[in-house]
C-alpha cells in the first residue's frame, strides 16, 4: 500500500513515517517545511534504512500537489499538514483558515480526481471545546474556542459532507490528546520554533538550560493539586494508532472517529516531577496566573479505539519523559544541532 503523508516532516508525521516504513508500507511525503526541518526526513531514512520520495511542496499549490498524485499511485492519505499554534491562530486567523482549510480542500479535490478513497485526518481533542465532564467520549458535544480549533472542526465537517456525497470514501478522524516524547533513538523529536507554547517542550528546554524556569499556568483549578490535567500520550503510541486506523478503516467506506489518548490524566506538577526524575535534576518553576482559554481537565475515554481498532497506548509517563529528554539533551537546538 502506498500512502501519501502530508506534513510528514513534522513532529507526529515523522514518527508515523518511521512506523509505516517499519511495518512495510510505501510512503510519499509532501511537506513545505514551514514548521519542520529536512533533517527530520533524513533521520526517518536513516532510522528505517528505507528510501521514499519527498516533495517540498505547499498544499496550497494545486499544480505542485497534482504532480504528487500524477507521479505516484496513491492508495491512502494521512493528512498531518497544518498550522497548529492556538495563540498564533488568534493573531493571524486568515492564515490559519486559508492554510488548513484550503489546503485540505485542494487535497480532497485531488483525491477525488485520482480516485483515492482513503484518508486519515489529524484532528484534536480541541474539538470538544470546554467539556463538562471527563473522560471524554467521541459522542461528546463539539465546539471550539479559537481559530485553530475551528479549522479542525470545520475540516471534520467538510470531510463528513464529502463522504456523504462519495459513498466509496473512507474518512478516519483521529482526535489526538497531548502527544509528547520522542523516538527511542534520540534522533527524532519535537523541535518547536521559538519559545515553546506547549508544556513538554518548555519543560525540556528548562532541563537543558535554554530557558530559566517553568511557568505553571494556575494552581487554583478544581484538580487534585490545583494545576491543569491532560492526557499525555507517547508520540510513538500515537503513530501506531495511525497504522491501526489504516489497517482497519481503509476500504471500509464511512466516517470513523476515534480518540487517541491513554485515558490517564497528569497534572502540570506531576509532569514536572516526572521530567525532573528523567533528567536527574530538580526543575525550577513558578506559579503564574491561569492562561486564558485553558480548561481544568482533559482526558480521553479511549475504549472505542481499543475495541474497534485493537489499539491502546502502551508507553507510560516515565518513558515519555525519558525519551523526550534523550532527544532534547542530544539536540539542545533541535535539528539544528
Ligand atoms: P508540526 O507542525 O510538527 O507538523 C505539521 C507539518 O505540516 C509541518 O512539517 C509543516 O511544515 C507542515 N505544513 C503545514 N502547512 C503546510 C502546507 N500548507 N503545505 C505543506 N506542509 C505544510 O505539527 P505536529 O505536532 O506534528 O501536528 C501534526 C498534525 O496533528 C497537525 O495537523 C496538528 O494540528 C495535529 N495535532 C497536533 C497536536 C499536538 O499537540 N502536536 C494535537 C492535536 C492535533
Ligand atoms: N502549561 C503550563 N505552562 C506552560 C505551558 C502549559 O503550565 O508553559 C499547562 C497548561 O495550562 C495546561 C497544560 O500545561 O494545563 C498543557 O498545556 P499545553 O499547552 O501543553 O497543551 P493544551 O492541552 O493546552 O493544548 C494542546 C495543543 C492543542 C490541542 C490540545 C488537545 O496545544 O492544539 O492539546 O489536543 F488542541
Amino acid at each position: 500500500m502506498n500512502i501519501l503523508v502530508t506534513g510528514g516532516a513534522g513532529y507526529i508525521g515523522s514518527h508515523t513515517c518511521v512506523e509505516l516504513l517499519n511495518a512495510g508500507y510505501d510512503i510519499v511525503v509532501a511537506d513545505n517545511l514551514c514548521n519542520s526541518n529536512i533533517k527530520a526526513v533524513e533521520a526517518i531514512k536513516r532510522l528505517t534504512g528505507k528510501d521514499f520520495k519527498f516533495y517540498r511542496y505547499d498544499l496550497l499549490s494545486r499544480d505542485d500537489m497534482e504532480k504528487v498524485f500524477a507521479e505516484n499511485e496513491i492508495d491512502a492519505v494521512i493528512h498531518f499538514a497544518g498550522l497548529k499554534a492556538v495563540g498564533e491562530s488568534t493573531q493571524i486567523p486568515l492564515t490559519y483558515y486559508h492554510n488548513n482549510i484550503t489546503g485540505t480542500l485542494i487535497l480532497m479535490q485531488l483525491m477525488e480526481k485520482y480516485n483515492v478513497n482513503n484518508i486519515v485526518f489529524s484532528s484534536s481533542a480541541t474539538v470538544y471545546g470546554m467539556p463538562e465532564t471527563v473522560p471524554i467520549t467521541e459522542d461528546f458535544p463539539l465546539s471550539t474556542t479559537n481559530p485553530y480549533g475551528s479549522t479542525k472542526l470545520m475540516i471534520e465537517q467538510i470531510m463528513t459532507d464529502v463522504q456523504k456525497a462519495a459513498p466509496k470514501l473512507s474518512v478516519t478522524l483521529l482526535r489526538y490528546f497531548n502527544p509528547i516524547g520522542a523516538h527511542k533513538s534520540g534522533e527524532l523529536g519535537e523541535d518547536p520554533k521559538g519559545i515553546p507554547n506547549n508544556l513538554l517542550p518548555y519543560v525540556a528546554q528548562v532541563a537543558v538550560g535554554k530557558l530559566e524556569k517553568i511557568h505553571v499556568f494556575g494552581n487554583d483549578y478544581p484538580t487534585p493539586d490545583g494545576t491543569g490535567v491532560r492526557d499525555y500520550i507517547h508520540v510513538v503510541d500515537l503513530a501506531l494508532g495511525h497504522l491501526k486506523a489504516i489497517e482497519h478503516c481503509s476500504e471500509k467506506p464511512g466516517v470513523h472517529i476515534y480518540n487517541l489518548g491513554t485515558g490517564n490524566g497528569y497534572s502540570v506538577l506531576q509532569i514536572i516531577e516526572a521530567f525532573s526524575k528523567a533528567c536527574g535534576k530538580e526543575l525550577p518553576y513558578q506559579i503564574d496566573p491561569r492562561r486564558p482559554g485553558d480548561i481544568a481537565e482533559c482526558y480521553a475515554d479511549a475504549s472505542k479505539a481499543k475495541n474497534e481498532l485493537g489499539w491502546t497506548a502502551e508507553r507510560g509517563i516515565e518513558e515519555m519523559c525519558e525519551d523526550s529528554w534523550r532527544w532534547q539533551s542530544a539536540h539542545p537546538n533541535g535539528f539544528d544541532d
